[in-house]
């Protein structure tokens, strides 16, 4: 199904029916095109292509597609399916994309659940198992986001008080980390939304509101120009687009220079997560660790505590992975060449309306590239974790994390 109604509905489970529909991604913000994942290589092709992408998003469609997958089996079955093929599937579907944990978590949890069940085959009652685990880890990310919002706007209130800042304030974020890439509100984009919810210039009750948002192109794949510009866009909170190499320049505008007017500085630069280690680590979108060492550069310039910018971290407690001690042993995908010497999109025409996909040429041909998809901000650029559950990670005061629940 294709439209141009706007939606924020990136996966649409039918629980009824059992059948599940993503929202093509890959056709955002020009085409509102739903397609139907009906196994577990659907679901594996739309993560890896990324026409359905982030943490917590491609971990609830690679569960959804195993649902799926085993539904349509059962439906039509004339043989036995062993549950160790089931398993192997699910297995092929884990590397899909390697660096988020979210999916291998879910697909390893599903994959215990059905050993657990003790079947040989594949049944309802491995297929009500899978079922359940699904529609949980929906609803679960759903309601987790409210609370990662909730808990995000209250460390920003309370730094800016503590800070005694007043004003208006900004804030730089990268990557989609919203509805789009979740189950629903988001993570960083989530904090931004409830932050504005309650410190926009007409609600805040504060002496301080948040007045603009800068969200990052995010090269190569431009997550943040076409995804969370979409979002905001689509929610009415004041934004600007930068292209990533402006950060510096932009912070050194809005907050360094001692301008008098209504320019309102960046105080937060708020990011998603696709792996938390151990020691508060975190693997996200490339782009991610330059945005830490350069509020790092000015933290360091300024001599006041209220022109601080601090650097935040949000995630549910799916993206954290206690397995790995240390960012330097997190497995970093690299994407092909072409995100980088092509880019692919539609024409749109001059009467406005959008014609057909176009791939164009950028870079010289034949050339060596580095795609890598995502980098690692070390623990101590961090400033805070921030989860659905409060303070899952403390800061102590030699700038080390330590887990508390
Ligand atoms: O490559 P992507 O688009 O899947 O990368 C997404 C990100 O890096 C997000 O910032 C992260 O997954 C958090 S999503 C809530």
């Amino acid at each position: 199904m294709t439209s141009t109604t706007k939606t924020l509905e990136a996966i649409k489970f039918d629980r009824k029916e059992i059948k599940l529909e993503i929202l093509d991604q890959l056709l955002l913000p020009y085409s509102t095109t739903y397609i139907p994942i009906k196994s577990i290589e659907d679901g594996f092709q739309a993560i890896k292509l990324m026409q359905v992408r982030g943490a917590p998003a491609i971990a609830i469609v690679g569960a959804f597609a195993v649902v799926v997958d085993t539904y349509i089996y059962l439906q039509a079955a004339t043989s036995n399916r062993p549950i160790g093929e089931l398993i192997k599937s699910i297995d092929y579907l884990i590397t899909s994309r390697p660096t988020a944990v979210n999916l291998a978590n879910a697909l390893n949890d599903m994959k215990t659940l059905i050993v657990e069940t003790e079947c040989e085959n594949v049944n309802e009652k491995v297929y009500r198992a899978l079922l359940h685990y699904a529609t949980a880890l929906y609803d679960d990310d759903l309601a987790n986001n409210i609370k990662i919002g909730y808990h995000g706007y209250k460390y920003i209130s309370d730094t800016l008080k503590q800070q005694n800042f007043k004003g208006p304030f900004s804030i730089i974020t990268i990557c989609n980390t919203g509805s789009l890439a979740t189950s629903g509100h988001g993570t960083a984009l989530g904090i931004i939304r409830s932050t504005y919810q309650s410190l926009s210039k007409e609600n805040s009750n504060e002496e301080f509101y948040l007045q603009h948002v800068y969200p990052c192109e995010t090269r190569p794949y431009n997550q943040g120009a076409k995804l969370t510009t979409y979002e905001l866009d689509y929610e009415q909170i004041p934004f600007t687009l930068i292209c990533d190499n402006m950060v510096s320049s932009l912070i050194n505008s809005l907050n360094s220079k001692q301008v008098k007017d209504q320019s309102a500085p960046i105080k937060f630069i708020i990011v998603g997560a696709d792996r938390i280690v151990k020691n508060g680590d975190t693997a996200n979108k490339i782009g991610t660790f330059q945005l830490s060492t350069i509020a790092k550069y000015f933290n360091s310039k300024f001599t006041k505590e209220e022109q601080k910018i601090k650097f935040i971290v949000a995630a549910p407690k799916t993206t954290i992975d206690l397995q790995t001690q240390h960012g330097d042993d997190i497995v970093i995908e690299e994407r092909p060449s072409n995100e980088l010497t092509t880019l692919t999109g539609p024409v749109l025409k001059q009467s406005g309306d959008v014609g057909e996909k176009l791939t164009v040429g950028i870079a010289t041909p034949g050339i060596s590239v580095w795609n890598p998809a995502f980098d690692v901000t070390p623990h101590e650029l961090i400033d805070s974790i921030v989860t659905e559950d409060e303070q899952v990670y403390t800061k102590d005061a030699n700038g080390e994390f330590h887990l508390t629940k």
